[in-house]
């Protein structure tokens, strides 16, 4: 077991690494990000969800000289927080009832996380909170039998922040993502540890099959020419396959920089609704460097994308310069995909974002900006819910449609 994750019985707390608290910002951040849309309607004025954390260690680290919380806290809190900041200047008070749910195989982990809730002032028979000792999947069905009982939706927020990529089966993935509509899924998963220890033989082993790797993975990866080039294919492969055989529609993989294993981590986001990638999206923007998305980040394709080889330039990092190198790959790409999915000349711009989600780095915002310049270059019109043609420049809405301009123009000049 690796010694940074060890919560021992005599109370010393593991030192915390730098990539530990950038997956911890990220949690915080997505949920703080998570709170604030969800609960952005005023006339909600109860909020049920259900958070898991899967993997969820002994509950507090060693940060120079202070404690730094660890993940089952930076739940508790996140919620607490929400509940204040969200409350402010509201009329109907909102009141977010969540259920805290942490599991963790190890005992001696599990009491740590206990003396660390009570040091909190979480009483030990707090109502929102279980506490489960042994493996997360021998825990799934139950998990989810209770949160399918509390809520019809099955609003669920699952953090599974496995150690390597072997805890958190595929199967147990779709089993999420059929039984609870509403759920969610940020996963740890160590991309080149997979990667750096594949044998011939691993073809053989469901482990690996499950990730789609076969004989020919095998060999393409062995083979590789260039180790940048070839490492950065290899994983966009490997994404593409745990998107497909995890159920979800949406899914955005981040790239997180482990210092002390020489190596990449991937914490990817898993989600039904294009609404929640978006709010996952916005939370790497805002952590720019912390990240790096593999590829363009205006539109690409998981799987291969020969762009990767023909630009050696393909480490999308989320600064600023990448903001504008963005915005000019949407305005060139996003017209021929509007032309490809758009039915009779028409298109809701709700269908262009589901369609287009997984294969950009942009938000919503982004992609309303791009919109909009296209509208007032009189490449697009816009039509309101209502069927108000909107005047070019006016901000887009997610419930606005797009509609073929009946004059050719320099970006659809034929093929109707
Ligand atoms: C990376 S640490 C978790 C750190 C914690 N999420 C945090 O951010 O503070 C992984 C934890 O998962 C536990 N673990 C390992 N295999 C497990 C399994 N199959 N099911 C549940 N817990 C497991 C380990 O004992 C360890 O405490």
């Amino acid at each position: 077991m690796a010694n940074n994750f060890i919560w021992g019985s005599n109370g010393v707390l593991p030192k915390i690494e730098e990539h530990t608290k950038r997956k911890l910002d990220v949690l915080k951040n997505y949920l703080d990000v998570y709170f604030e849309t969800v609960v952005r309607n005023p006339a909600l004025d109860q909020l049920n969800i259900a958070l898991v954390d899967g993997f969820s260690g002994g509950g507090a680290y060693i940060d120079a000289a202070e404690t730094r919380p660890g993940s089952p806290l930076v739940l508790l809190k996140s919620v607490e927080e929400a509940v204040g900041k969200l409350n402010e200047g509201r009329t109907k008070p909102l009141e977010i009832n969540a259920r805290f749910i942490f599991v963790d195989d190890e005992r001696e982990h599990v009491e740590a996380l206990r003396r660390e809730l009570r040091r909190n002032g979480y009483a030990d028979d707090d109502p929102r909170i279980t506490i489960l000792n042994g493996t997360f999947v021998e825990h799934l069905p139950a998990i989810i039998h209770q949160i399918k009982l509390t809520q019809r939706k099955g609003r669920s927020i699952f953090f599974l922040d496995q150690f390597g990529y072997s805890d958190v089966p595929m199967s147990a993935i779709r089993t999420i993502f059929t039984t609870l509509d509403r759920a969610e899924v940020v996963l740890n998963f160590a991309i080149d540890s997979l990667l750096n220890y594949l044998q011939e033989a691993s073809a053989g082993l469901q482990l690996y099959q499950q990730f789609g790797v076969d004989d020919r993975f095998i060999s393409d990866w062995q083979q590789r020419k260039d180790e940048h080039m070839g490492r950065a294919i290899t994983q966009r492969a490997l994404m593409a396959h745990i998107h497909m055989n995890s159920g979800a529609k949406f899914f955005t993989p981040f790239m997180l920089w482990s210092r002390t294993d020489n190596r990449w981590m991937m914490l990817a986001h898993l989600s039904q609704h294009q609404a929640a990638r978006d709010k996952m999206l916005s939370v790497h923007w805002q952590k720019q460097n912390s990240f790096t998305h593999i590829g363009p980040g205006g539109l690409f394709s998981l799987g291969y994308d020969t762009r990767l080889i023909e630009s050696c330039d393909s480490l999308f990092s989320f600064s600023e310069i990448d903001k504008t190198a963005l915005n000019r790959e949407l305005v060139n790409a996003l017209p021929s995909e509007v032309h490809r999915i758009m039915h009779e000349g028409q298109l809701e711009v709700s269908r262009l974002l589901a369609e287009i989600g997984n294969r950009t780095a942009g938000t919503n915002n982004d992609i309303f900006h791009v919109l909009s310049e296209l509208a007032q270059a009189r490449e697009l019109e816009v039509f309101s819910t209502k069927g108000k043609l909107k005047r070019p420049g006016t901000r887009i809405a997610i419930s606005d449609r797009l509609v073929r301009p009946s004059q050719t123009t320099l970006f659809f000049p034929s093929r109707w």
